[in-house]
């Protein structure tokens, strides 16, 4: 099966987007904020050391304010022109405590789909494995807080437009799915040192999905949210009752993670046109 989209054409979209985005640091203020807040609040006590997973540009978060904080933060991202960009504004001292982590791909897609588009299913538990050792082989360390910004969708869409395109479906998409919602559940568990925390941040829904305009006239964000998850309304790769379930079910991530909760949920508004609603979930580690 010839693939729909080459995955080396996907890379290339992945790395014009943040090219695109790197001068909207004023359109992910909101994002930025309520992003920023939930790592600082989440953070344990004494907590050193920082990684924030599709790290890009880092619009999505205040470098400055979260190294008052932390003494290393840790960048991971395929893309490493977004990595540089993300360092660009530091200074010298900042720069030694910002380390970059890049051409590391998080999803093992990459790799997988070079020579051939799978129409099998794969085995999640088997891919997940996979995609775990080889990021782990890239040596990114141990840290009190690991986050995930808004990497899910990205992954996700990596997917579809591979295994899928806009033209039919492919029965392989819900195991590789699962998969690579395993493995980065699986890769943030590793990387965190014992007893710290992980955040999922994830963008549950975009306004070419729903009408997010009117929202607050529709009652308070807390309810749509509740509302939407319950009726399963988001992307099955970000459905915040999927990842919990497999928190609960997979037992690499059973026996290693426990305190799931929600901890912030906010619109993040780009454009007058463009709106997310985003959530953060955090685990914590065990002892
Ligand atoms: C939604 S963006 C996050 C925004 C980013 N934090 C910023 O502020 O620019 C997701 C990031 O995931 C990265 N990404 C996508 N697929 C990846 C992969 N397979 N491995 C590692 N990073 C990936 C992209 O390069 C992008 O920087």
């Amino acid at each position: 099966m010839n693939a729909i989209v080459d995955i080396t054409d996907h890379q290339r979209i992945l790395y014009q987007h943040n090219e695109m985005t790197q001068g909207d640091a004023g359109a992910y203020s909101a994002h930025r904020t309520h992003l920023t807040s939930a790592i600082i609040d989440c953070a344990p006590k004494n907590a050193t050391s920082l990684c924030l997973l599709g790290a890009g540009n880092c619009n999505d978060v205040s470098l400055p304010r979260l190294l008052e904080l932390f003494q290393q933060i840790h960048l991971v991202d395929i893309d490493e022109e977004a990595l540089g960009r993300a360092r660009k504004g530091l200074s010298k001292l900042e720069k030694t405590r910002v380390i970059a982590h890049d051409s590391v791909d998080l999803s093992g897609l990459f790799k997988n789909f070079s020579d051939k588009i799978p129409s099998a299913p794969a085995a999640p538990e088997e891919l997940a494995h996979e995609i775990s050792v080889n990021v782990l082989g890239s040596q990114l360390g141990r840290h009190e807080v690991v986050v995930s910004c808004c990497l899910m969708s990205q992954l996700d869409r990596t997917l579809i437009d591979v295994l899928e395109g806009r033209k039919r479906a492919n029965p392989a998409l819900e195991s590789y799915r699962e998969g690579v919602m395993l493995g980065q559940l699986r890769i943030m568990t590793e990387l965190l040192a014992p007893g710290g925390v992980g955040i999922i941040a994830n963008d549950l829904l975009g306004s070419g999905q729903v009408d997010l305009d009117s929202i607050h006239e529709r009652g308070d964000l807390a309810e749509f949210t509740k509302q939407a998850i319950l009726h399963r309304r988001c992307d099955p790769s970000v459905d915040p009752v999927r990842i919990r379930q497999l928190l609960r079910r997979d037992p690499i991530l059973k026996r290693a993670s426990h305190e799931v909760k929600t901890v912030g949920t906010w619109l993040w508004t780009v454009t007058h046109k463009e709106k997310y609603l985003v959530q953060a979930l955090r685990f914590r580690k065990v002892e």
